[in-house]
């Protein structure tokens, strides 16, 4: 069952949870999860976003640009169980099944086709409206430092993909 949420109740818990990790989940050639830490509930156009940040590099981004759609899962209670945290949070989909190997349960999705999880019920589906990839050197030069230069690849910025909330709701398992 699925309990329908204004999204916008749910702000401060959402908000409070990406610092800690919530999931970005995209279901091209199979279903992926990816953990975030950055993220916006918002508005724009008039229409209830969420707002996610992925870097080039991503397996993520590869199947967000073909399905241009997401769904994001966040617990109701607690944080992401460990293994889940490694393995969504730093194994590529390219090498790994993170369906099995993190043993997540799939729950329907109701308009899109990127399924949500059952473990971690609190679920926006959401479809890409705009994507926006970073202009370098508009950013403060230390935040540039900081994240776009310490890496192998120091072309690895993210793409902003501005996803317009078509449903919310919290999975029940019953
Ligand atoms: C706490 C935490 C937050 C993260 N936030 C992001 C994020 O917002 N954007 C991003 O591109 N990667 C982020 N990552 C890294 C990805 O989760 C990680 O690289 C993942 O393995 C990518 O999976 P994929 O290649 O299957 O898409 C985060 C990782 C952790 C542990």
């Amino acid at each position: 069952m699925k309990e329908r949420i204004n999204v916008f109740d749910y702000a401060e818990q959402i908000t409070k949870m990406l610092p800690e990790g919530i999931l970005l989940n995209t279901c091209g050639d199979k279903f992926n999860s990816m953990v975030i830490g950055w993220g916006h509930l918002g508005v724009i156009w008039g229409l209830p976003t969420f707002t996610v940040y992925v870097r080039q590099s991503r397996y993520t981004r590869e199947q967000l640009d073909r399905t241009r759609e997401f769904t994001v899962s966040a617990p109701t209670e607690g944080r992401l169980g460990k293994e889940v945290f490694r393995i969504c949070g730093s194994e590529s989909g390219r090498d790994v099944d993170k369906e099995k190997a993190a043993h997540l349960t799939l729950a329907a999705p109701q308009v899109i086709r990127t399924p949500g999880i059952l473990e971690y019920p609190l679920t926006l589906e959401c479809r890409v409206l705009y994507r926006q990839d970073q202009v370098i050197t508009e950013m403060p030069e230390e935040i540039r430092k900081k994240y776009y230069t310490r890496l192998p690849d120091p072309d690895d910025f993210h793409t902003a993909y501005i996803g317009e909330i078509v449903s919310a709701y919290i999975i029940r398992g019953d």
